[in-house]
C-alpha cells in the first residue's frame, strides 16, 4: 500500500519536528509493505505573510483530492489581531470536516503511576460555533450572550468514534503491547445535572451511540465535567477513553496534558471520514526555535496517530514502542525533559529502535 502524505511544518518549531515526522515513516520496516509519498503544502502565519492566506485553497484541494493523510506541524498566532489572519488549523478542520479531536496522554509504563488516557472531543459545535452577540440591559449596562448547540448527529458520530478507539485500543492491547487497563471503558462526560437540554442531548445520544452491539464489550461510564476535572487529578489511571463536547474536551485535553510533564510529548489527530492530520499538541515555540532542541517526541506519536486512523496499527505500535523505548532508557532526552540531547540526537535514537 502507498500512502500519500501532505506535509505542512507550518512555523517555528513545526519547521523542525515535522521533518522528523517525514523520517520516521521512511524508517518504517520494508516487511510491513508500506510506502510512502509526501507532498510539502504551505500553511501558517508566515505563508500569510508571503501569499495573504494563511491557509492556500491549494492547499485544501491537494490534501483533499491527492492526500490520504497530513502531519501539521504548529502555527504562530499574532498577538494582535492582524486584519485578514485566521487560523489555518481551524479552517482546515472546517473544510475537511475533521469533526473529532483525538488526544491521547500516556505515560511511560515504568512511571510510577502510569497514565494511558484518549480523550476524543467534538470539534465542530458547543459554544464554539462562535455566535456571540452584546446587547444592553435595561439599565444600559452590558450583556452578552453565546449560543450552545448539540446536535443529535454530532453527539452520535463522536460518541461512536469513541466506541471504535476503545475497541481498537483493546486489539491493540492484545497483540501485547503494555497497558494499565484490561478492558476497554468509554467515559462520557457532560453537564446535563444543569444543561438538561444541551448536556443532556449529548448524554443521551452517546449512551445509545455506545449501546450498538458491536460495542458489548465496550464499558460505559458517565462524568460529570467538574467531577471528572477532580478525578482527572486524583485518579488519571482509572482512565481509557473520555468523549466530551467541544469544549469540555479543549480544557479536558490540556488539563490531561500536564499530567505527563511536557507539552512536547504530546500527540493529537484531527480526524473525519477516512482522514485524518496528525498534529502535536504544542505550538509553534518561538522561545526555543532555530536551537534543534525541540522535542520531536509529540510529532512522531501524532504520525503513529495518523496511521491509526489510516488502519495501519501495526505501523503505529512499532513508532509507539521505539518512542518509549527511548524515554524508558532515558539517556537520550531533550532538555523539556531534563536532558541534554538535540533533537536530531533523540529523532536518530528512536530510528535506531525502530
Ligand atoms: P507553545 O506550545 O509554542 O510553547 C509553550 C512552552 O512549551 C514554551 O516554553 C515552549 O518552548 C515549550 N514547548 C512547546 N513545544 C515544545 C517542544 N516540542 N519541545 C520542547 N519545548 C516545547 O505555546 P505558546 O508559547 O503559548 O505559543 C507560541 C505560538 O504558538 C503562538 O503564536 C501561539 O499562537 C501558537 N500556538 C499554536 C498552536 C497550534 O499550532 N496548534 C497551539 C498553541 C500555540
Ligand atoms: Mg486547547
Amino acid at each position: 500500500r502507498t500512502l500519500r502524505i501532505g506535509l505542512i511544518p507550518g512555523d517555528g518549531i513545526g519547521k523542525e519536528v515535522i521533518p522528523a515526522g517525514r523520517k520516521i515513516l521512511e524508517a518504517l520496516p520494508a516487511s510491513l509493505k508500506l510506502k510512502f509519498e509526501f507532498v510539502d503544502l504551505k500553511a501558517g502565519f508566515e505563508t500569510f505573510e508571503q501569499t495573504g492566506a494563511a491557509l492556500p485553497d491549494k492547499t485544501v484541494e491537494i490534501l483533499k483530492n491527492e492526500c490520504d493523510g497530513a502531519l501539521f506541524g504548529a502555527v504562530s498566532s499574532p498577538s494582535k489581531a492582524v486584519k485578514g489572519y485566521s487560523s489555518p488549523i481551524v479552517a482546515l478542520r472546517k473544510r475537511l470536516d475533521l469533526y473529532a479531536n483525538v488526544r491521547p496522554v500516556k505515560s511511560v509504563m515504568t512511571a510510577k503511576n502510569p497514565i494511558d488516557m484518549v480523550i476524543v472531543r467534538e470539534n465542530t459545535e458547543d459554544l464554539y460555533v462562535k455566535e456571540e452577540k452584546t446587547y444592553e440591559a435595561a439599565d444600559g449596562s452590558k450583556i452578552a450572550e453565546a449560543i450552545k448547540r448539540i446536535s443529535e448527529k454530532a453527539s452520535f458520530r463522536i460518541a461512536t468514534m469513541a466506541g471504535e478507539i476503545a475497541l481498537r485500543r483493546q486489539k491493540i492491547r492484545e497483540s501485547g503491547a503494555p497497558s494499565i487497563h484490561k478492558s476497554p471503558l468509554v467515559t462520557i462526560t457532560h453537564k446535563s445535572n444543569v444543561l438538561s437540554q444541551t448536556d443532556g442531548l449529548f448524554r443521551a445520544t452517546a449512551r445509545e451511540a455506545l449501546a450498538a452491539s458491536r460495542f458489548s464489550s465496550v464499558g460505559v461510564e458517565e462524568q460529570i465535567v467538574d467531577s471528572m476535572v477532580y478525578k482527572l487529578f486524583r485518579q488519571p489511571e482509572t482512565y481509557d477513553v473520555i468523549v466530551a463536547p467541544n469544549l469540555y474536551g479543549d480544557i479536558l485535553s490540556d488539563g490531561a496534558a500536564a499530567l505527563v510533564g511536557s507539552l512536547g510529548l504530546v500527540p493529537s489527530a484531527n480526524v473525519g471520514e477516512g482522514f485524518a492530520i496528525g498534529e502535536p499538541c504544542h505550538g509553534s515555540a518561538p522561545d526555543i526555535m532555530g536551537k534543534n532542541i525541540a522535542n520531536p517526541i509529540a510529532t512522531l506519536r501524532s504520525v503513529a496517530l495518523m496511521l491509526e486512523f489510516l488502519n495501519e496499527e501495526t505501523a503505529a505500535a512499532k513508532i509507539y514502542a521505539a518512542v518509549d523505548g527511548n524515554l524508558e532508557e532515558g539517556r537520550l532526552l531533550s532538555p523539556d525533559l531534563g536532558g541534554t540531547a538535540t533533537t536530531t540526537e533523540v529523532v536518530e535514537d528512536i530510528l535506531r529502535r525502530l
